[in-house]
């Protein structure tokens, strides 16, 4: 690994736990306002992402970041620069107005289109998942791999539902259902970043999700590639994340998975 490289990787934990201990701290002191329906931001979420954004500026004042709540660089730019930071500050909004500790902050940092270093730290339960191109991915420091399960119907997956259902009116709940009557049990864990890492780490066997963005699943897709799992769309395509679609696995019930996926509408 390059100094340089190290340096983005210690800035990118740093400024992941800066962030996940502010959240901890403002959790009831806070200001909330509806962003959309059931979609909240607080000052919990921007102040979070202030102190990434003065992070990352003061180390590496030229690269660029694209934050949920600040902006900055438009997702059309995302193809084009080379040293890009999405991020989302707090990911899993509703887990953390509510008293439940699946939410986290989500760093990737992107050079040539590509993902380089993905960190999510989840600070209620102190978990740091970190992942490096072709440097494998850890959770607390320690190695972690997909999980070997073979076949959907021995599988855990996880999913989310979208906000605002998509073009044609459609919600997810069709694709749940398949999923339902074809595997064991499924998860809505509310924190698709941590839905991710999840997978890296072999606790879910799959997972898949209409409606994301782009700072939803730039850290996460990496855990899951180092961690040695397959990502895709909704057809096997190669993931793009301003698709908003996206289908993540143990590379073992992929194919089944699209397979389950194609017998609904929801974006398809
Ligand atoms: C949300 C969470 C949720 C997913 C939503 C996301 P937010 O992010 O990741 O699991 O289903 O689509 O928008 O709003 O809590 O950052
Ligand atoms: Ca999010
Ligand atoms: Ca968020």
């Amino acid at each position: 690994m390059t100094q340089e490289l190290q340096k983005r990787v210690t800035l990118a934990v740093e400024a992941a736990e800066a962030a996940g201990k502010l959240l901890l701290k403002v959790r009831n002191h806070l200001e909330i306002e509806a962003k959309g329906y059931g979609n909240w931001v607080t000052n919990a979420d921007k102040e979070a992402e202030h102190i990434i954004r003065t992070a990352i500026k003061e180390t590496f004042p030229n690269d660029v970041m694209y934050g949920e709540e600040g902006g900055g660089a438009s997702a059309a730019e995302l193809a084009t620069k080379d040293h890009l930071w999405i991020v989302d500050p707090l990911d899993g909004t509703t887990n953390y107005l509510r008293g439940f500790d699946q939410f986290a902050v989500s760093l990737g940092y992107w050079q040539g289109s590509q993902p380089a270093i993905g960190v999510i730290y989840a600070p209620a339960k102190d978990e740091l998942y970190l992942a490096i191109q072709g440097s494998g991915a850890t959770l607390n420091r320690e190695p972690i791999q997909v999980s070997e399960t073979k076949v959907l119907a021995e599988a855990l997956v996880g999913t989310g539902f979208p906000y605002e259902p998509d073009a044609h009116g459609y919600n997810n709940s069709d694709h749940a259902a398949n999923f339902l009557a074809r595997c064991p049990d499924i998860r809505r864990m509310g924190a698709a970043a941590l839905d991710l890492a999840s997978v890296a780490a072999g606790r879910l066997d799959g997972f898949w999700e209409f409606g994301l963005a782009a700072w939803d699943v730039a850290a996460g897709i990496l855990l899951v590639q180092e961690a040695g799992g397959q990502v895709s769309g909704f057809r096997g395509e190669p993931l793009d994340i301003l698709a908003e679609r996206i289908v993540v696995s143990n590379g073992l019930i992929h194919e089944e998975m699209l397979q389950v996926l194609a017998l609904g509408q929801t974006g398809l």
